[in-house]
């Protein structure tokens, strides 16, 4: 993905938390793919990383003081903002989100935004306590509400010695966010439904049978697909993920829930993503009351569920069909006979077996599989792959 952003202004305001030394390999890394990157500081950021090695990687003077006049003289706050092609806000501090939400201009990187119609990112990088608080979570949702793309956070180790949510993406996943963001909109008025998550059977009203998929790679697909200009519907399982901005998302828990809801989508779907780990069985009969353990064996009859990608391939009207394989072992093998028995136009295939499963990770490698063609995508964050996977798709149903 090699200068995917050349020529692209990108404004890079950095605000002052302790992810700021990590802002010096972002601006590198925007600029190896390409970008025009300005940066603006915050006077809080200059007390973490110095204006003058932004100002030695980005190739131009750095600003952090709004009432600097020789920098008003240059390129001025105004001008900054409409220079910007895309402002990236990283690290943005809880403080520097607030001000942002309430559309404060009392320091330079906030009135450039305030002033600028460009699309806004922030990366949001503080103590998980912080991030948990009411009043970060409610900054958030504004932000959600006006399209802002909120980048993140990560969840791990933090500066501050704990380990939760709030640690700043790293650079390179910025980078790849941005230029997804810049992606062509190969797919515009198309409408796409993609199903992710694990399904839920119930064996009694506490218990039930489900599967190890977090739902990242279907809901990096939806995103993908609605970046690329699809009207998406998203029709999920139980996740903890948020609905990707310009997604509409349906909500279910079974695989008989999922499969009414993908029917009554049909109508009108032109491409049908089944990312989903749809449960093959269930419970025949789901208790009621909570089963007691009364006995030393308990045995659960289970029954199979529908087969919503095939019901799909076959169903009229039929939209390009594009299913998952998530296998274990002889990857290419089985995803070829999955392709074949289903009448499918396109296969996924991606191991979920060892320390490279798919399952719950970031990260993901696909093996797409058609009639005429095998092609490997290499391994990348879910986000980067779903876009990668969203072009191939676009240029198979184009052609068709
Ligand atoms: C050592 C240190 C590290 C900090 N790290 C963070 C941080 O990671 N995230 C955050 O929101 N605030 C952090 N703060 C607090 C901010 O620096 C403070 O809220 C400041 O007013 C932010 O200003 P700005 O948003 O204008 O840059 C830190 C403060 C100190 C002293």
């Amino acid at each position: 993905m090699a200068n995917t952003l050349t020529g692209k202004h990108i404004l890079l305001g950095i605000s002052g938390g302790i992810a700021a030394y990590k802002s010096a390999v972002l601006c590198r890394e925007l600029i190896k793919r390409g970008a025009d990157v300005r940066v603006v500081m915050t006077p809080s950021a200059t007390r973490f990383i110095t204006p003058l090695t932004l100002q030695a990687l980005s190739g131009h003077p750095v600003q952090h003081d709004l009432f600097d006049a020789e920098a008003e003289h240059g390129m001025g706050h105004i001008d900054l903002a409409r220079w910007a092609e895309l402002i990236l806000v990283a690290p943005a501090t809880a403080q520097a989100i607030t001000r942002l939400v309430h559309g404060q201009a009392d320091d330079l990187l906030c009135a450039t935004v305030l002033a600028s119609s460009a699309p806004l990112c922030v990366a949001p990088a503080m103590n998980r306590g912080m991030w948990d608080n009411p009043a970060t979570r409610d900054n958030i949702a504004v932000l959600h509400e006006r399209q802002v793309h909120v980048l993140g956070p990560a969840e791990g180790d933090q500066a501050c010695g704990e380990h939760g949510p709030g640690r700043m993406l790293e650079p390179e996943q910025l980078a790849e966010q941005v230029e997804l963001l810049f992606a062509d909109a190969v797919l515009q008025g198309v409408k796409v439904v993609v199903t992710a998550g694990p399904t839920w059977e119930a064996i009694d009203p506490v218990r039930g049978l489900s599967n190890r998929s977090s739902g990242k790679m279907g809901y990096a697909v939806a995103q993908a697909a609605s970046r690329a200009g699809a009207d998406c519907i998203l029709i999920s399982g139980p996740t903890r993920l948020t609905c990707p901005q310009g997604v509409t998302r349906i909500n279910v828990s079974s695989a008989r829930d999922m499969a009414e809801a993908v029917q009554a989508e049909m109508n009108d779907c032109d491409i049908f993503i089944a990312v989903a780990a749809v449960a093959d069985y269930r419970p025949v009969t789901p208790q009621d009351e909570k089963i007691k353990k009364d006995s030393e064996y308990l045995n659960l009859e289970l029954v199979r569920n529908p087969d919503i990608l095939a019901s799909v391939a076959s169903g009229e009207p039929r939209p390009y069909t594009v299913g998952f394989a998530a296998e274990t072992r002889n990857l290419e093998t089985y995803a070829r006979q999955k392709l074949v028995s289903k009448q499918i136009d396109l296969i996924a295939a991606n191991p979920v077996a060892g320390e490279n499963s798919a399952f719950d990770s970031d990260d993901n490698e696909l093996l797409l599989i058609d009639k005429a063609s095998t092609l490997q995508l290499p391994r990348a964050s879910k986000p980067v792959l779903a876009h990668q996977l969203i072009k191939e798709i676009a240029k198979r149903y184009g052609s068709r």
